[in-house]
């Protein structure tokens, strides 16, 4: 009886796997840029990220200084690195083309920032990358007390003291 039971377990599992198999095959699954993520997708995607950021994204406070300096160089690597992808001060409007091209659409972050976020969690993003996303991992590009500086930049973008602010407004112009 338990032959027949494992037996059928067994093929359950091969056909399962034949309808995975024969779904990518037959262009069933999408491979277009050009849509919105559903929310299998999103939710597989987020819940991933979540966890892993959960595990490993450090709890330290960030080790650059709050100072209008060190906001300043993490505004100018933004602008270098960043603002191709994630937009200027202007916002949703400053959307690049190839923002808008890309699977998921990358957010722009004067519209959509992540002020909210612990800064650990904003330095494992850039550190690592996010998987599935556009968003690619800085580490070969950037050294931590760059990515923290970048961190530190992000954190306060929507209440930036005067002479930042000033450096933020020229980013892209
Ligand atoms: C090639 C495009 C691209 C570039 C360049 C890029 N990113 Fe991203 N980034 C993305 C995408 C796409 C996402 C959205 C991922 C998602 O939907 O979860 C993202 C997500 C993020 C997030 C998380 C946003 C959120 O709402 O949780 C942060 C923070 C971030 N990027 C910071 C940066 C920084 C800082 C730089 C520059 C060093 C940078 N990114 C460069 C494409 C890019």
């Amino acid at each position: 009886m338990f032959k027949g039971f494992f037996a059928g377990v067994l093929a359950t599992i091969i056909i399962i796997a034949a309808c995975g198999y024969f779904a990518l095959r037959g262009g069933v699954v999408p491979a277009n840029a050009d849509a919105t993520p559903g929310p299998l997708e999103t939710w597989a995607a987020g819940t991933s990220l979540h966890a892993t950021l959960n595990a490993e994204a450090p709890a330290t406070p960030n080790p650059v200084a709050l100072t209008d300096d060190n906001l300043i160089a993490g505004i100018d690597l933004y602008g270098k690195h960043c603002a191709i992808c994630h937009g200027t001060a202007k916002g949703e409007e400053s959307a690049s083309p190839v923002a808008k091209g890309l699977y998921p659409r990358p957010p722009q972050l004067a519209t959509d920032g992540v002020e909210d976020d612990p800064e650990g969690v904003s330095f494992w993003k850039v550190k690592h990358g996010i998987r599935w996303t556009g968003m690619p991992s800085w580490k070969s590009a950037l050294n931590d007390q760059q990515i923290w500086t970048l961190a530190l930049f992000l954190k306060h973008m929507d209440k930036l003291p005067p002479a930042a602010e000033q450096a933020w407004q020229h980013v892209g112009n």
